[in-house]
């Protein structure tokens, strides 16, 4: 007889392990599924997903590794420091990244057996429905394994979105998981896409010595951030770093081919200014994310799809099979590991019959460029499209004296509140350490806080926090520093 769970969940990413380890606390016989898709170097599964293998976790390691080399070439000199023939070793920085997800994706197994979670390793699929339960096939090394269910949780990701005619090998033309294993630093990087992965991964490349263009379809420049922060980053990122970003772009065509030993790569490309060829040595693709439904049997079990190929799930991620729920990427939502974590969290308290959520609303956005662009709640543009009568105050980090001493005083804070009731609507931050300062501003929210609540709030001093308490005095025309 076939293995019974209470909950089996199908992907092991942040938004599968986390809703695994929560059932489990919750007193429910859990396994979780992960197939062989990030597997270590001796084939053994690892759990963690895109976040933990390709994604969050070894970009940030990257990013900071880039950022040392940046500040020691260029930002020591200022504090009187000199560090003469500073060099980067990417074979040190790229095993420093491989030793971080060595060390979190095992941690996670650790936490499957303190939770008493199995692993199931394999690729998961259903199989039907008998007796009330879901039957679920496990397609690993030695075999099929079938286990059944009460309820099955959804999690299995996305895959990165590849361009019809752009050949994705991980060498020379690379995803995500290409670029963030690069053995050197291109001469020449073409980017297509000025999303998120462009911006941190096109950041990593060009501190570390490569000369970056970012080739993007839209007209507008990070057109979900706040446009005040979007202006801001242009002019950082473009004017004072020297990124080549070309907005309005419609590729054409995009070619390999060999310049004595090397191969080189022409990608083709119209704007409004006419037609053009970018060449360079290395190329990322990096233009969103597909949800991965290949191969999990939906459709024979009649599993609904949304209109954009995830899985239909409502606010509660139920989707329309009984005792069937997804979460993370796979679902309707911005793909984000910490969205992912907080569905995972929901579904297996529903399941235990509690009461739980996930407000939407109030989900942070980050950007790890330098400096940092983060963000909760509505912009301005979207306020005025909803016809919101708001408030705003806007604050600069050059207004401040910690921001002044560390040397890093780019950007601002600026928050937007009702008019009528100085409800907090949005708050946007682009400077140093606005990943760590925006969590003020996403409690505030999940409070239900007005401006002033924040203005009255005692911040220590000195510290970058200090802006946003001077944002919210600014929304109310009663800044004291600036
Ligand atoms: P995934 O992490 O994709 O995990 C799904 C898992 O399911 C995978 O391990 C896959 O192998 C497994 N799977 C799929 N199908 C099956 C099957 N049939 N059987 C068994 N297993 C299966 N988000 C942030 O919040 N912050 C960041 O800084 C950030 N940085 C990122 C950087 C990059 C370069 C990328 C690519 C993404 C980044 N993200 C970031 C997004 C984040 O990684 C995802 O939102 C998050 O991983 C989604 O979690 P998930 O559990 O839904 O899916
Ligand atoms: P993205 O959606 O952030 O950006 C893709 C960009 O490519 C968009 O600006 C889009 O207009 C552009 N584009 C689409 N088709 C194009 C084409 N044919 N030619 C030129 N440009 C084109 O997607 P990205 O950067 O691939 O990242 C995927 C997802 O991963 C993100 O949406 C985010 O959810 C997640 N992520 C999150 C991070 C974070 O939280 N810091 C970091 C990296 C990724």
């Amino acid at each position: 007889m076939a293995q019974q769970f209470d909950v089996v969940v199908i992907g092991g990413g942040p938004g599968g392990y986390i809703a695994a380890i929560r059932a489990a606390q919750l007193g429910f016989s859990t396994a979780c599924i992960e197939s062989d898709a990030y597997a270590d170097p001796k084939g053994a599964v690892r759990l963690g997903g895109t976040c933990l293998n390709v994604g969050c976790i070894p970009s940030k390691a990257l990013l900071r590794s880039s950022e040392l080399f940046e500040t020691a070439n260029h930002g020591f000199a200022a504090h009187g420091i000199t560090a003469a023939a500073v060099k980067m070793d990417v074979a040190t920085m790229m095993r420093r990244k491989d030793d971080i997800v060595a060390q979190l994706t095992t941690g996670i197994k650790g936490l499957f057996k303190k939770n008493k979670v199995t692993l199931l390793p394999g690729r998961g699929s259903f199989a039907g429905r008998a007796d009330g339960l879901w039957q679920i096939e496990v397609a690993g090394k030695d075999g099929v394994v079938a286990v059944a269910a009460t309820h099955v949780i959804v999690a299995t990701g996305s895959s990165p979105r590849h361009l019809d005619g752009i050949p994705v090998d991980n060498k020379t033309i690379c995803d995500n998981v290409g670029a963030l294993a690069l053995d050197a630093a291109p001469k020449r990087l073409g980017v297509i896409g000025a999303g998120v992965i462009g911006l941190e991964l096109g950041s990593v490349w060009q501190r570390l010595g490569a000369d970056v263009t970012i080739l993007e379809a839209l007209p507008d420049f990070l057109a979900a951030a706040d446009p005040a922060v979007a202006k801001e980053a242009w002019k950082v990122f473009t004017k004072q770093q020297g990124l080549k970003i070309n907005l309005g772009v419609k590729i054409t065509g995009v070619k390999q081919t060999k310049k004595g030993k090397q191969t080189v790569v022409n990608v083709s490309y119209e704007t409004s200014a006419g037609a053009f060829t970018l060449e360079c040595d290395k190329l990322i693709v990096s233009v969103g994310r597909v949800p991965n439904i290949a191969g999990l049997g939906g459709d024979a079990v009649g599993l609904q799809l949304d209109e954009r190929g995830c899985i239909a799930a409502n606010e509660h991620c139920q989707t329309n099979l009984e005792n069937v729920w997804a979460v993370g990427d796979v679902i309707r939502g911005p793909m984000l590991a910490h969205k992912a974590m907080e569905e995972g969290v929901m579904v297996a308290e529903l399941i235990a019959g509690q009461a739980g959520h996930v407000n939407y609303d109030v989900i942070p956005w980050v950007i790890y460029t330098h400096p940092e662009i983060a963000w909760v709640g509505k912009t301005e543009t979207q306020l005025k499209n909803e016809g919101v009568e708001f408030k705003s105050g806007q604050i600069p980090f050059m207004a401040n004296g910690r921001a002044l001493g560390q040397g890093d005083s780019t950007g601002f804070v600026r928050m937007l509140a009702c008019a009528k009731t100085d409800t907090i609507l949005g708050v946007h931050v682009i400077g140093a350490n606005a990943s760590e300062l925006i969590a003020e501003a996403v409690v505030a929210m999940e409070f239900g806080a007005v401006a002033e609540d924040i203005a009255r709030i005692c911040h220590a001093h000195p510290t970058l926090s200090e802006v946003m308490h001077e944002a919210a005095l600014a929304v109310d025309k009663r800044a004291l520093h600036f």
